[in-house]
């Protein structure tokens, strides 16, 4: 039989990147398009390092019809991975048009090309986001949505919206919404992992940066929250773990299911000084932080019940968070400067 070729919308970046991996060691064809407004091409020589296979990359924007058009015309997609978006909180807050131009933007055109090809069997990028803050935890797939607070959030709200109006609309789509709780690690090979541009956001960017040297110190933003140790509860997922959940996921699609949604994540929660602890005794090393007050809009507790992937799908994490630190620092000791390309 033929291999399925799978578009892979921004599989340059982390967790593209790791998916495009995980894909071509399960027999798939991706094909990668990627604007590299948050990634480069260095990827491709690491994929190729790892896996034997150099996918094929086109470079281009999602929003971009005609373009896009092209690579459709060009292959035989069987699915499509949309990873492309950007995903900042902070800068969503700053440039909300920006946003939503890109994120639903580059949605509405790809879903657009798709079906002007046929294309029936998509696999969107969600977020716990789009949960807000929760009322209680663990978070399962059928609690309420939306009360976004930043416009990052609300992007994948409304696209899960159009979804779910098209699921209704063309009952013959196949369509996967995964909610990925906080993504860390890097590929256990240590050639793939996160690159963020400037200062890192997110929580394990900053403590491998601080661990090699090029931040100085970490602040822990607020531990008056009401948790065990007074700092917010994560759950933690193991890039690579995801990636696995999107060939499994692929798999699902091949039974025609609909519509269906998955939270992807551990079930485990773990609070900041928890993971800064485990950093520690995985790596052997000292991290030089302190606490300082709480961050806004930080949720005290967000992990979810992943009891519906594993039922449905299969999936099941296999990493613990010993494994994501040890990973996350052996990609940052042997990339200080990230891909550099
Ligand atoms: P990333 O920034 O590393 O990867 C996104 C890729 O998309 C980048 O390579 C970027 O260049 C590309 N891109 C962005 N806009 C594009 C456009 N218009 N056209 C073509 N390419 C475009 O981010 P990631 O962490 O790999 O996240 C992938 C997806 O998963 C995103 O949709 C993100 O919102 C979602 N997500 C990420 C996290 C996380 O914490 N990393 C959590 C939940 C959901
Ligand atoms: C985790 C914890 C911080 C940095 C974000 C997005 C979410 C999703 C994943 C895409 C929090 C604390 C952090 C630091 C700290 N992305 N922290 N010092 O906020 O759970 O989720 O990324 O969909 O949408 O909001 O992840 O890694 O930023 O923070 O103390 O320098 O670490 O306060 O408790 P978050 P994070």
């Amino acid at each position: 039989m033929a291999k399925k070729e799978i578009l892979v919308t921004g599989g340059l970046g982390y967790i593209g990147s790791h998916t495009v991996v995980e894909l071509i060691k399960n027999d798939y064809v991706p094909v990668i398009v990627d604007n590299l407004c948050n990634s480069k091409t260095e990827v491709l020589n690491r994929i190729e390092t790892i896996t034997g296979v150099r996918p094929e990359f086109i470079e281009l924007d999602v929003r971009d019809e005609a373009a896009l058009d092209k690579v459709f015309k060009a292959h035989h997609i069987f699915a499509v991975i949309h990873f492309a978006g950007l995903k900042s909180v902070g800068e969503s807050v700053q440039k909300p048009d920006l946003y939503y131009d890109n994120n639903i933007g580059s949605s509405n055109v790809l879903l657009k090309v798709m079906k002007d090809n046929g294309v029936k069997n998509i696999v969107f990028s969600s977020s716990a986001t789009v949960y807000g803050e929760p009322k209680r935890v663990p978070l399962y797939e059928s609690d309420p949505i939306g009360e976004t607070t930043n416009p990052y959030a609300e992007t994948k709200v409304r696209i899960e919206y159009i979804l779910k109006d098209l699921a209704k609309e063309d009952p013959s789509m196949n369509i996967a919404i995964l909610r990925y709780f906080n993504p860390i690690g890097a590929h256990p090979s240590g050639l793939m992992g996160e690159d963020p541009r400037g200062i890192p956001n997110n929580l394990m960017p900053y403590v491998t940066q601080v661990a090699v040297g090029k931040l100085p110190q970490l602040q822990v933003f607020g531990n008056d929250y009401p948790t065990p140790d007074g700092t917010c509860i994560r759950d933690y997922i193991h890039v690579v773990d995801l990636a696995i959940g999107h060939v499994k996921t692929l798999i699902k699609l091949e039974e025609k299911p609909g519509l269906v949604i998955y939270n992807l994540g551990t079930g485990v929660g773990t609070s900041v000084l928890e993971l800064i602890n485990a950093f520690q005794k995985a790596n052997n090393i000292k991290i030089n932080y302190r606490i300082v007050g709480r961050r806004p809009g930080d949720v005290p507790e967000n992990y979810a019940n992943c009891d519906k992937a594993l039922k449905e799908i299969g999936f099941k994490a296999q990493y613990n968070i010993v494994d994501c630190c040890r990973d996350s620092w052996n990609w940052q000791k042997k990339n200080p400067q990230g891909y550099n390309d």
